[in-house]
């Protein structure tokens, strides 16, 4: 890293930074230019910030640095734009992008990391230099300096709303989440506000990496003998404290995968549903990138069986022929089925949703999803989990699944689902997941980061009666 350490203090006067050559740091730069991708292509800052690090060769520092600000900054710009906007004379919204951004990075070191106040406005100092310009840099400075006067928790309670007038906008702030999502998860954890504060804290946090060793093909054992420890809940997971998974021999060879143990859970649920009849022929309707399908693959060939993977994409029909060994792959619409109905023993429905439960893992994503598209993907997710439902046969059962706790595409395309069809019982989903405890009051279950510390999953599991 091109370090500086501390040779100036809280960033040095206007005139003296004007009169030194700005430096250039890797790790800053590089958080910038994620931020920047970020805001002006739609970039995914998770994939974005890996391609840096390879293309400039950062060093492990420099990288562990970069990844930080970039995905810290993102996850907190809620609570620091309301920051800035208290030091400065305007809001951050009539700010330019690319010095917002800027300005951003300088003040989650100042307020959310151990780099020393005067590095962090002199590095964001010379960040502006660089790439806006030596007016704004003076600008940068001026806020920066105001923002170190106090530390993160005496400035949330100064810039958001009073509790008691207005809770949801306070939890908003100081949770950095915009308030329509504190909304949607305050109601999916029931209304209690100490427990969603919780959850919007572990939103916050950066998940650990969870490993699966598809059976048959390797072991926890196995995944142990690489650093990982065994999880908490599935029988096929293993934590991986530290290290790049790739370098986990099981998982370069396609034996073991990364995959969040809910995920794991809910593939494992629906194969533990007994049957009466035959039980081999399986599908994963929505299966692209492959995370379930790669354990439902493995499974199903354990039990003598057989997994059908379908998905709309191509691209993403391509992932999951990658990470899976026996399934058949197809490109396919499941609202127009390219099966018989009736044909399958158990069903797959991991619905495209908004994916308010993995916001862990996409620090960008909270700001980009959109409220209206939550009627949109519930109309989706009820004429899927039809569809579901038809290709299933009578006594065999499908798992409706999603990647968000948001009621309108958990409990009300259930709910919905039953009220219009005569043919589908509710089973209890925890049942079948005995070993973890907390998933709500039933029938169908609901994983939880701050209680589980996996991705906020839903399942229901519906069983196709005849007629
Ligand atoms: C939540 S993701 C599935 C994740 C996957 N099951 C896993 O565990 O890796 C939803 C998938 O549904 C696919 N999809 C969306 N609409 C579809 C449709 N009408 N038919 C089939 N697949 C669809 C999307 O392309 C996306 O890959």
């Amino acid at each position: 890293m091109t370090q500086r350490g501390g040779q100036r203090g809280g960033g040095g006067d206007a005139g003296r930074a004007r009169a030194r050559k700005p430096v250039r740091d890797e790790a800053r730069n590089t958080a910038y230019d994620v931020l920047r991708a970020v805001d002006e292509r739609d970039a995914y800052a998770n994939l974005m910030m890996p391609k840096l690090i390879r293309d400039r060769r950062l060093s492990g520092r420099d990288a562990a640095l970069a990844t930080e600000l970039a995905y810290g900054t993102l996850r907190g710009l809620g609570s620091y734009d309301e920051i800035i906007a208290a030091c400065s004379d305007r809001p951050p919204e009539d700010l330019d992008a690319p010095l917002l951004d800027a300005i951003r990075i300088g003040v989650h070191q100042l307020l959310k990391t151990r780099v020393p106040p005067h590095a962090a406005v002199g590095t964001t100092v010379d960040l502006v230099r660089l790439r806006v310009g030596t007016g704004p840099s003076r600008y940068a400075n001026a806020v920066l300096r105001k923002v170190a006067t106090r530390s993160l928790a005496d400035w949330l309670p100064i810039v958001s709303p009073d509790p008691d007038d207005d809770l949801v906008g306070n939890l908003a702030v100081t949770h950095s989440h915009p308030r329509w999502i504190v909304t949607a998860l305050r109601d999916a954890v029931g209304g209690d506000a100490q427990e969603t504060a919780a959850l919007l804290d572990a939103d916050n946090e950066r998940p650990r990496v969870t490993l699966v060793a598809r059976p048959g093909r390797s072991t926890v054992e196995e995944l142990a003998e690489s650093g990982a420890a065994p999880a908490a809940y599935s029988p096929y997971a293993a934590y991986l404290p530290e290290g790049d998974p790739a370098s986990v021999p099981a998982v370069a060879e396609g034996r073991a995968a990364v995959q969040d143990e809910a995920s794991q859970l809910v593939a494992l649920a629906l194969t533990r549903v007994p049957l009466d009849g035959g039980d081999s022929s399986w599908l994963d309707m929505c299966a692209g990138p492959g995370g379930k399908a790669g354990l439902l693959d493995a499974l199903a060939v354990q039990g003598g069986g057989h997994l059908l993977a379908a998905d709309l994409q191509y691209h993403r029909a391509r992932l999951v022929w990658r990470t899976t060994r026996d399934a058949s792959v197809i490109v396919a619409d499941g609202l127009a089925p390219a099966w018989r109905e009736g044909a399958f023993d158990r069903v797959m429905l991991d619905a495209p949703c908004t994916g308010l439960g993995a916001l862990r893992r996409r620090p960008e994503a909270r700001w980009r999803r959109d409220p209206a598209a939550v009627p949109e993907l519930a109309a989706l997710q009820g004429r899927l989990l039809d569809s579901a439902l038809d290709a299933v046969r009578p006594g065999g059962v499908v798992a409706y699944v999603t990647c968000s706790p948001h009621l309108a595409e958990t409990q009300v395309v259930v709910g919905d689902a039953i009220g219009r069809r005569d043919d589908v019982e509710v089973l209890d989903a925890r049942e079948f997941l005995p070993e973890v405890d907390e998933l709500g009051p039933g029938p169908h279950a609901q994983f939880w980061p701050h209680r589980h510390g996996t991705d906020a999953m839903f399942l229901a599991l519906l069983r196709r009666r005849s007629g």
